[in-house]
This record gives structure tokens, sequence and C-alpha cells, in this order.
């Protein structure tokens, strides 16, 4: 199993390109499934999780043709409405085809996911969702099953807490539906934005995404479209917080902060300069960063995506920050492995207390899940010594050439199989 060595307490400089969004990219993948004609997406990201949904994609009969960071997916072979156990244990996004499946197919099988461990991560929200539209669906040896006799109905939703996938899958389904869906506390998310933008060019008919209020006119079907997937914001944040974390001074080109709003403020809190160009954000570090208290929610809040990062950064700042995760029930598991380098984190239920010590002690940690690594990898990077982060394979699900973008702005890490 690929580990990442870390040598600590090396500035980072220069430039790193960010690469497409993996929540982003994701579900666009799956709207393929919506349409007979073939639909080409640019910059997809090249990372584990996208290679796992287009295997599932694959065995469903999708003909797929990927060169580089395009991908052309042709759904009209679609034959095998069933995502197996086997094939999406490793990824919750899975469940992203249930929506489109039924939509199109008028049946799905999907097993219940798996992915990181950070806490129970139920679906009843797509279910409850699908069920309004007309289908009757069931849960049977762990799989979901849905079923629906003609087109789904359009019907008003009501999610009980903000889904990002939730409100995703709906908003496909929704697209072939016979009549108007309207999706109420709806995610806001810059992901579920661009996935309404790639389903508008394929024809669908969706307007308030970005609020909590979507409406679909459903359409008898889509068609094919070319689409650029937007930006990683939190791969982007996570570079910022590396760079942070060390006096480091860089620029990420390929991205943008529009979608970074409160990441940037917070950065700036802690001391940071942050100077935002067109397609690029620059981030100078001061000696030594000021803690930045944070509480996690739904989009436009702070990311519990980011929160694993701002932790590592707070380990090492001046005084002392709380942060509240208020989205999963399981997201600390980060903070038992940064205490191993010496951090000073207090965990009570969702709230952790954070005291910046004077510096962190390299050591062996453990990657417990996605972002929990990357704050690991942070941690790392301004740690005395060498820092060997166990169980990378979390990170190559989400960050695109890690290793080789840490190097081009001056780390010094190296990856041991
Ligand atoms: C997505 C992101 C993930 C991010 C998360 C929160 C993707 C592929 N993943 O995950 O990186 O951390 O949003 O921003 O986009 N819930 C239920 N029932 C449901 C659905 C959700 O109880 O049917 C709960 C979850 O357990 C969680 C909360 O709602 O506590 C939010 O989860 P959700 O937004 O659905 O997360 P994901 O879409 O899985």
């Amino acid at each position: 199993m690929d580990k990442l060595l870390i040598e600590g307490g090396v500035r980072l400089t220069g430039e790193a390109a960010i690469s497409g969004a993996k929540n982003a990219a994701l579900p666009i993948l799956c709207a393929a499934l919506l349409t007979r004609e073939a639909v080409t997406f640019t910059n997809v990201p090249d990372l584990q999780d996208i290679a796992t949904l287009l295997k599932l994609l694959a065995q469903m009969g999708v003909k797929i043709n990927r060169e580089g960071d395009t991908v052309t997916l042709d759904a009209s072979g679609l034959d095998n409405p069933v995502a197996p156990y086997e094939m999406v244990k490793t990824m919750r996004a899975s469940i992203l085809v249930l929506g489109p499946l039924v939509a199109r197919c008028g049946e799905a099988r999907v097993s219940l996911p798996g992915g990181c461990a950070i806490g129970a991560r139920p679906v009843d929200q797509h279910i409850k969702g699908l069920q309004a539209m007309g289908a009757e669906v069931g849960v049977e040896h762990g799989y979901v099953h849905a079923v629906v006799a003609g087109r789904l109905k359009g019907a008003r939703l009501f999610t009980d807490m903000v889904t990002v996938t939730g409100t995703e899958n709906l908003m496909m389904a929704a697209c072939l539906a016979e009549g108007e869906t309207v999706i109420e506390n709806a995610a806001r998310e810059p992901e579920v934005v661009d996935l309404a933008s790639c389903l508008s060019a394929m024809g669908a008919r969706i307007s308030g995404a970005g609020t909590d209020v979507v409406r679909i006119q459903g359409v008898a079907q889509l068609h094919g479209a070319t689409h650029r997937i937007m930006p990683d914001r939190i791969e982007t944040g996570t570079y910022l917080c590396a760079a942070a974390v060390c006096g480091g001074d860089i620029r990420l080109t390929r991205t943008s902060s529009s979608y970074l709003d409160i990441v940037v403020d917070k950065l700036m809190d802690a001391g940071c300069e942050i100077i935002a160009e067109r397609d690029s954000i620059r981030l100078k570090a001061p000696e030594r960063l000021a803690a930045v208290s944070l509480r996690t929610a739904p989009y436009p809040a702070f990311p519990t995506d980011m929160q694993a990062q701002f932790m590592a950064i707070n380990c090492v700042a001046q005084g002392t920050a709380v942060i509240r995760e208020t989205i999963f029930e399981n997201r600390f598991m980060h903070a038992v492995e940064l205490q191993r380098l010496g951090a000073d984190i207090k965990i009570d239920g969702n709230t952790a207390v954070v005291t910046g010590v004077a510096r962190l002690e390299g050591a062996t940690v453990m990657a417990t899940d996605l972002r929990a690594s990357a704050g690991l990898i942070i941690a790392g990077l301004v740690a005395d010594g060498e820092t060997l982060v166990d169980r990378i394979y979390h990170l190559d699900r989400g960050y695109e050439k890690l290793d080789a973008k840490l190097l081009a702005l001056g780390a010094r890490v190296r990856r041991l199989a």
C-alpha cells in the first residue's frame, strides 16, 4: 500500500495547475446516462474515483473514450442498469447513477454505497425524492431497487437536510420526468450549478441552480453536448493551506477564487495575503499564521471538505481555534493522527479546540479518509523531520498527481510502495 514520505520544513514556492473538480465530474459523467447521444467532457481529473465510476458506467453498456482530460461517453447501448456492490463499495458517489438510470431505463439496482468512513451517510433523501416522483423504491439485500412504469412524474420535493448528491440525483431524474419538479432546500454548491449547466447544454430546462429552490421542466429526451468541468475548489483550498502553513508564496493556475470566498477570507484572517487574478490565485503566507475558528455548513458556508486542512494549519498557528463540524458526525479522525505529530487538540463531540504549538514533529500517521489525509500532508509539510503518511490511496481518490504538484512547489516528498 502506497505511503508518502514528507520531509518537513520546506517553504512552498512556485506554480501548480489545479485539476477539474472531482465532485463536479462525478455527477456530470453520470448525466451522460440520460441520453442516447454522445456527450463529451473536458477537464476531467485523472483520479481513482473517476476511474471507478467509468468502470461502473462501462459495465452498464456505456461506451467510453478517454484521451487525456477529455472523456466521451456514449450511452446509446445502455442495457444493464445495475451498479454492483463490488464496484460501488469504495465510492459513495456511485449512488449518482440511481436517478439517471430510473429516469432513462425505468429501473435501477444500485448497491448501497461505501466511501469515506466519516459517518452513517444514508441515502434516504435520494429514495424519498424518487418515490415522490412515482418510482417504487425498496432496499433489498443491500441494493436500492427502483422501478417506474413509464416516465417519472414531476413533483414538489423537499429534502430534510441539504444534500449535495441528493440534489444532483433528483435534478438529473427530473430532467426526463413528465411535468415540473421543484426541489426545495436544494444544495447550492457550485458543483450543483456546474451539473445544471451541463444538463442545460444537453437540452434540460432548469432554473434556480445555485439557490435553494431548483425548478426543472421535464423533457422527453436530452441530446449530446460538450461541457468543461469546473476547477476543483477543494484542491485549490488544500494547496493554499499547504503554502500557508509553511510560510510559502505560490500561484495556483487554472482555478478561481470565486467559489472559495469563505476559505479565502479565513486564510486572510490567518494573516495570508491573497491576490486573486482571473484564472489564478496567489498566496503569500506570513511568518506565523494566526488561529482561525470555523464552523462547517452547506455552501456558501465553510466546506466540511476543508475542515481537516484548517485543523492542520491551526495546529501551528498563534492562539486557539474552535472548529465545529456540523455536516458529518465522525469527521475528526485526523485529530488523533495530528496529535501523534505533537498537536494540541481537544475534541468534545462535534467541536475541536486546537491550540497552536511552536512546532510539530514528524511521525508515522495513517490517512483515514480523503480530506483527513490532506490535513496530514499539510501538517507533515511543516513538521520537523520526516512524516510518513500511510494509506494514501485515500488521497489518490481525490487529488490528481498530488506528489508531482507538491514537488513542483518545492516540497520534499517521495511516494513509497
Ligand atoms: C458531498 C460531497 C462530499 C462533501 C459533502 C458535504 C460529492 C461526490 N461529495 O457528499 O465531498 O463532503 O457533499 O459537502 O459531491 N444525508 C442523509 N440522507 C441522505 C443524504 C444525506 O442523512 O439521503 C446526510 C449525510 O449523512 C450528511 C449530510 O446529509 O450528514 C450531507 O450529506 P451530503 O450533502 O448528501 O453529502 P454527499 O452528497 O454524500
